[in-house]
């Protein structure tokens, strides 16, 4: 029975050849899958049902996956990891990232925590460890909207320096094989580049048709950091913490819906199409398997063309939904400030 269950994840017959799946490349050479699957979802889903779409994912063609340690599942998750090995998956087939929490920043606990990350998902190295926002502004899992760290701090260059370099050390020692950033802004990379011994090699970030950020998607592209794009279907299940009445919803866009209805699909397949050709790597979650299914196809069949591409570039609105305003500090005015919107850092 058990062995039934293993051979599903390497042979699922509507699966896609993760071969087949395009990959970008780091700056030293190595590959990232060019679309990975998401695994936040623990204000809807259970960590065992995000476990059991893990494995349903690597049946059907996914090799990287997107965790950390917030998102209150590496455990099951590390357990999917094992059987997708035991399965015949090679270690090195995969792509496995997790990132250091907001609680963890600074000098000395910045390798317990990887380490940690690396005993709940079992593994002896991580592909990717990202630093998940740039504050070490706490949260507890599931606070609501107005909830406020009262230690909670603006960006500190040093503070952020003292942590990089803590990955700089565990890359060195090879618990993880790649480093970067998530949710920084450009005036934030500009000084991490200006300082980092190890340049970022990833930079995980909101993108989807209505927040597209040209000029850090740019950036990314200039200074040879990949862009990971979160929330590429425009997270239309996220917390109710991060929804304001100005949100737009990418998938009820009238153009999406309609290039949806050429190609035959869901306007979410739209919207990971349009990253992945883009040049971004889309980290799109579902625990159901025909979305997954239909969203890893996305990168491999029936592109868009051109016209297609340049029409979503246009549809373009600026609409963050990912807004961090529970890590803002006292006397911060709203979640514009963590944003550096008129390109200088506050505090
Ligand atoms: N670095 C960061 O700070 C950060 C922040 C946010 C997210 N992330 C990462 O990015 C991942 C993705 O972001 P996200 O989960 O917020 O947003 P998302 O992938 O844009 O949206 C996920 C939602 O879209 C729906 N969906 C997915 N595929 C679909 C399809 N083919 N057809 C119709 N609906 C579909 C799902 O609905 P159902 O639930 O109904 O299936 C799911 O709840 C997360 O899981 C996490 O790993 C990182």
């Amino acid at each position: 029975m058990r062995n039934e269950k293993i051979e599903e994840i390497k042979i699922a017959e509507d699966g896609v050849n993760p071969q087949e799946v395009p990959q970008r490349t780091l700056y030293d050479g190595d590959k990232i899958p060019a679309i990975g699957m998401g695994t936040f979802g623990s204000d809807t889903y259970t960590a065992v049902e995000i476990a059991n779409a893990v494995k349903g994912a690597a049946s059907v063609g996914y090799r990287h996956f997107d965790c950390a340690p917030i998102y209150e599942n590496e455990k099951e998750v590390g357990n999917s990891f094992q059987e997708i090995m035991k399965a015949g998956i090679a270690r090195e087939e995969l792509w496995i990232t997790s990132k250091l929490w907001n609680d963890s920043h600074g000098k000395g606990n910045v390798i317990p925590a990887c380490k940690q990350s690396l005993q709940d998902l079992q593994l002896d190295y991580l592909d990717l460890y990202l630093i998940h926002w740039p504050f070490p502004n706490h949260h507890e899992p599931g606070v609501e909207e107005d909830w406020r760290d009262p230690d909670a701090v603006p960006y500190n260059h040093d503070l952020y320096m003292e942590t990089w370099q803590q990955l700089e050390k565990l890359k060195k020692k090879g618990l993880v094989k790649h480093i970067g950033t998530s949710n920084m802004t450009i005036p934030k990379l500009e000084l991490l580049l200006r300082d980092a011994d190890v340049k970022p090699e990833c930079n995980e970030m909101e993108l989807h048709p209505h927040f597209q950020q040209p000029e850090l998607f740019n950036y990314c592209k200039k200074n040879d950091i990949v862009p990971i794009g979160y929330a590429p279907i425009g997270s239309p299940s996220r917390p109710d913490r991060d929804k304001t009445e100005n949100d737009t919803v990418d998938i009820e866009d009238p153009l999406i819906v309609e290039i949806a209805e050429n190609h035959d699909v869901h306007p979410a397949v739209i919207c990971v199409k349009w990253a992945v050709q883009r040049g971004q790597v889309p980290i799109p979650f579902s625990i159901y398997r025909n979305k997954y299914l239909s969203n890893i196809k996305a990168a491999v069949e029936d592109p868009l063309s051109e016209e297609e591409m340049k029409a979503i570039a246009g549809i373009d609105i600026g609409c963050r939904l990912i807004k961090g305003q529970v890590f803002l500090w006292e006397g911060a005015e709203d979640w514009r400030e963590l944003w550096d919107l008129d390109g200088k850092i506050p505090g």
